[in-house]
């Protein structure tokens, strides 16, 4: 490493330079790969509950909700097919993103980048124009098979462009995005669900092509991060694009460090075997547990299934739909005062707060709808009671985002060392999909037989997510990745894993300890 770090108070070092609005505007066009990710998430729900794709598709469920209006509440979509359906995506994601990790190391993240986009793209144009379940569910491999690349680079493109002290606020622009593409979709629905004929499902299908050309277009502008062209041998690209995005000559010292993880990395020739090796037990374990906390805490039964959920609490029609927008829109404001609290507060203080608000209105949402519908699933929720479970809902969804759902991708894309990086973020997507794609296919089933105790569930997780954090989550915040091994070497349980011949190519503790 270059001499002379400056070590901060808030244990980081700081390299020179400032916040550039190239960078800016880099991170922005790149952000909009969570774009893709986020419509597909709010508009599965909202389809599926429109009659006339029902009909179309699924008759069985549609006779069955029909059948279900006077009996039991909790089962009326349960239905294996109509599951399949939702969590087709997220199986060809997991897939994917194992191929995307070839891509983003030997291509760089900006070819990853414009895979996803353009596979995306064939995607919706198949779900827009399909006849049968078939077309349907081929449609949404494809758009599977475009998250698992977008999923798998752009988080790692923005931390790798982002000055570390900034590097929590521009990384969270992925999940701004994956939350405005869930409000777009919800509010299309809102609308398309309007339209007369019966067609109204295929315009918000098809609409998904809008997100898939802006991150298909913006990618052939995008320039590769100076960690992927120093990883790909081009140094003195990397050098380069360095002072650009810095703004200064004076980046001597990142360059040093970016060489000196281009030395081990070049040693490295199986990302994924070397992953096992014991130094990196901190990193696989974070890139297996923070995906899976993430998607148990209970989110996306939420995303998928919200409007289905306040038909179920006894709003009809066109109030499901809205009250999916007002959960929608919690998720982007939530996101915003993540972005702009990540950096100062830390991403310790954020998921301990957020899990403990989680856990408060799940267990507040559980117990009213077990007031009203008891386990029989009988039962109807006066105006000013559903109300009240809206509100609790609003408020989990608030204590999720700026938590687990922003630094879900953020911590997972900061803390892998270059060598590994994209092996780690395959496994990061790998799992969130799995795990999603778990939720998806189960929850109308276990709603239907777990009933409020669902909630309960969930809550259980969420303490033992946060417990979690708050023994073995180190502190990242202004920490340059390419020094993060020294936090792990820092913490009192991680440290008994990485041998003194670990400490890599610094000299320096930027701890400060
Ligand atoms: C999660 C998604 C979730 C979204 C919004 C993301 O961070 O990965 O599963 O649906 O946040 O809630």
């Amino acid at each position: 490493m270059a001499g002379g770090a400056i070590v901060d108070t808030a244990g980081g070092k700081q390299y020179p330079g400032k916040l550039t609005l190239y960078v800016v505007f880099t991170c922005v066009v790149a952000s909009t790969g969570g774009l893709i990710f986020g419509y597909d998430i709010g508009i599965s729900g909202g389809v599926t509950s429109m009659d006339p794709f029902l009909l179309k598709f699924f008759p069985e469920v549609y006779r069955q909700k029909q059948a279900a209006s006077k009996s039991n509440q909790y089962c009326q979509y349960d239905n294996q097919l109509l599951q399949a359906f939702t969590s087709s995506l997220y199986l060809a994601a997991l897939v994917a993103s194992f191929f995307a990790s070839a891509v983003t190391r030997i291509l760089g993240r900006k070819w990853s980048m414009l895979a996803g986009g353009f596979t995306f793209l064939v995607g919706a144009a198949l779900n827009g124009a399909a006849q049968n379940v078939a077309m349907l569910i081929v449609g949404r491999m494809l758009l599977g098979v475009g998250i698992g690349f977008a999923n798998q680079s752009v988080p790692v493109y923005l931390s790798e462009m982002a000055p570390a002290h900034l590097r929590g606020m521009l990384n969270i622009g992925f999940q701004l995005m994956i939350t405005i593409g869930i409000l777009a979709a919800e509010l299309i629905n809102y609308g398309t669900n309007k339209i007369k004929g019966g067609h109204g499902w295929r315009v918000s299908l098809a609409l998904a092509a809008v997100p898939a050309v802006i991150i298909t277009v913006g990618a052939l502008f995008l320039p590769d991060t100076p960690n992927s062209l120093m990883e790909r041998g081009h140094p003195e690209a990397s050098r380069r694009m360095l002072r650009r995005i810095r703004g200064t000559d004076d980046i001597g010292e990142e360059y040093a460090d970016l060489v000196a993880a281009r030395e081990i990395s070049k040693q490295v020739q199986h990302p994924w075997r070397n992953i096992l090796m014991r130094k990196y037990r901190a990193q696989l374990t974070m890139a297996v547990l923070i995906p899976f906390f993430q998607q148990v805490s209970g989110i996306n039964v939420i995303n998928f299934y919200a409007p289905v959920l306040f038909e179920t609490l006894g709003f009809k029609g066109d109030a499901s739909l809205l009250s999916s927008v007002m959960t929608g829109g919690v998720l982007v404001l939530g996101s915003v005062v993540s972005m702009f609290t990540v950096d100062r507060l830390g991403r310790r203080k954020l998921f301990l707060q957020g899990g403990a608000q989680m856990l408060v209105s799940q267990i507040a949402v559980g117990t009213l709808i077990a007031v009203r519908f008891g386990t029989s699933g009988v039962g109807e929720m006066p105006r000013g009671y559903a109300a009240a479970v809206v509100l609790f809902i609003c408020v989990y969804v608030a204590g999720f985002v700026w938590s687990w759902g922003a630094l879900g991708w953020l911590v997972p894309s900061e803390i892998f060392p270059l060598e590994i990086r994209s092996a780690g973020q395959s496994i990061t997507v790998s799992v969130n999909m799995l795990f999603t794609f778990v939720i998806a296919q189960a929850f109308l089933t276990m709603l239907c037989h777990m009933k409020f105790g669902l909630f309960y569930f969930f809550a259980g997780w969420v303490v033992i997510m946060t417990a979690f954090v708050a023994l073995f989550l180190p502190e990242t915040k202004n920490v340059p990745m390419e020094e993060m091994v020294l936090v792990w070497k820092g913490h009192w349980f991680w440290s008994r894993f990485i041998g003194d011949a670990d400490d890599i190519h610094t000299g320096v503790n930027v701890l400060g300890k």
